[in-house]
């Protein structure tokens, strides 16, 4: 059976990366970066002991990071995988921003530490890149593996230099190195700073009585939002071909932040309208299914855009032209935006221990995604919301969570 290498295995992609490949039957090794709080909280549902349950564990967890190479090099010689899946990285586009220079020392140069330790070790893995549909920017779409990239963000000039590199060592070294340029994908493991998960976890919060309002940027940037799930399906697909080549993968829709925003609510009966502009918007409850009146009224103030969440330069539209993968992989995107979002908001709800309406859990089962096997609590609260559910919603909103909470949606750590 084959062996695989994952970095950021404790990211949203990682954890389902690791459930999919682990019930393909492989031995799979991640590594993790060493934190004063627990960092594993995504895949510990899938990790066993190895020295509690010796010659079954599946799963090892090596401490390492980006910026140390010798490292990489003795974790790629030691374990001597057949593929390495590269998904580490400082991957949040408006934090890049804030940290450029680290940005391209974790997310471009890692890249290389990691491409150089494998090439030193004379170990040959299968390699994939976690590359962006960032690195297209301000290009008009749709996207494809022939547009020109025009990077807008220190995220994703990072990732364009990364991008190349794994061509480069495809062509100088004729290493089996693939570029997944993935398109936005999203899920209930999403992180919480990423604006869908920012929206469904507020949303959640709210009706749990926990918030009052969500802070955001830009409203009309317009995304391609597929399900993480299926693309982590595509990024082992890409190693198993005959030849190694990049590809985008996306689900060839686009939809705006502000739609994002309007379709959770409206998901659970909530209808909002929009008042002033740009800066200075808001959103505000039109009306209330009478599930939820009792902790939102109508003229609530729900969204409310600040400054502070633009961007200095903004992707305004990314939709992949996915002709590629349909006709040469012969994928098809099956989870698209309207699931998507129920998916989301369903789990949020869930984790929040509310009874969720339950359409896009529906459609996970339908689907068959049985490899996913969902952790009995919240991926990042550690809550046991299965145990929990249903409780009833109260209207909280004068306590100090609440208020500790409109202060950490204010602060500027929360992107
Ligand atoms: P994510 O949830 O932010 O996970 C990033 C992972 O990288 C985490 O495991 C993180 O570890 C790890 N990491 C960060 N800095 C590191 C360092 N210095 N050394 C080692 N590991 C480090 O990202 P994701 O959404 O799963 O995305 C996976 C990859 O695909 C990323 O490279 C991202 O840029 C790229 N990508 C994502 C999307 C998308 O829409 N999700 C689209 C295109 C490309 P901690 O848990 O310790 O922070
Ligand atoms: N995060 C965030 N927070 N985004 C907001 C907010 C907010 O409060 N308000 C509006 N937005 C807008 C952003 O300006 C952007 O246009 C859009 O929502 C999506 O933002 P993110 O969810 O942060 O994702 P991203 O598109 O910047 O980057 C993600 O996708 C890339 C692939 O295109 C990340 O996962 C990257 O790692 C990935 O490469």
């Amino acid at each position: 059976m084959k062996t695989a290498l994952i970095t950021g295995i404790t990211g949203q992609d990682g954890s389902y990366l690791t459930e999919f490949l682990l019930a393909q039957g492989y031995t799979v090794h991640g590594i993790i970066r060493r934190s004063s709080v627990f960092n594993t909280n995504r895949i510990d549902h899938v990790y066993k002991d190895p020295n509690a349950v010796n010659g079954h564990a599946q799963l090892f967890l090596h401490y390492g990071d980006l910026s140390d190479p010798g490292l990489l090099t003795e974790l790629i010689y030691n374990i001597r995988p057949d593929e390495v899946y590269h998904l580490g990285a400082q991957s949040h586009v408006r934090v890049s921003f804030d940290m450029p220079e680290y940005t391209g020392n974790i997310t471009a140069m890692g890249t290389t530490r990691l491409l150089e330790a494998i090439r030193r070790s004379g170990v040959r893995p299968r390699f994939y890149q976690a590359s962006s549909s960032e690195m297209f920017g301000a290009a008009p779409p749709p996207q494809n593996e022939r547009t020109p990239f025009a990077p807008q963000s220190p995220y994703a000039v990072a990732k364009l230099y990364a991008y190349w590199m794994a061509c480069n060592y495809r062509d100088a070294y004729g290493l089996f190195a693939c570029n997944g340029i993935l398109f936005n994908h999203e899920s209930p493991r999403r992180g919480e700073t990423f604006l869908t998960r920012k929206v469904t976890r507020a949303l959640a919060f709210m009706l749990s009585g926990k918030q009052r309002t969500v802070y955001l940027g830009n409203l009309d940037a317009r995304r391609d939002w597929g399900y993480a799930p299926e693309y982590v399906q595509m990024m082992w697909l890409m190693l198993q071909q005959d030849q190694p080549d990049d590809y985008v993968v996306g689900t060839g829709q686009t939809h705006s932040v502000r739609e994002f925003v309007e379709d959770a609510f409206a998901y659970v009966g909530i209808e909002l309208e929009w008042r002033g502009a740009r800066e200075h918007e808001q959103g505000i409850v039109r009306s209330v299914a009478s599930r939820w009146d009792h902790v939102l009224r109508p003229g609530d103030v729900v969204v409310q855009v600040l400054p502070k969440y633009f961007r200095p330069t903004e992707v305004d539209v990314l939709q992949a032209d996915i002709t590629k993968v349909r006709q040469r992989l012969h994928w098809e995107p099956r989870v698209l935006y309207h699931d998507l979002v129920r998916i989301m908001v369903d789990y949020d709800l869930l984790f929040e221990g509310l009874e969720p309406p339950g359409e896009g859990i529906a459609v996970e089962q339908t689907l068959g995604y049985t490899w996913i096997q969902q952790p009995p609590y919240n991926v990042t609260g550690g809550l046991d919301s299965y145990q929990r559910m249903p409780i009833k919603a109260e209207r909280r909103l004068a306590s100090t969570v609440a208020e500790l909470l409109a202060q950490v949606e204010s602060d500027d750590l929360v992107e």
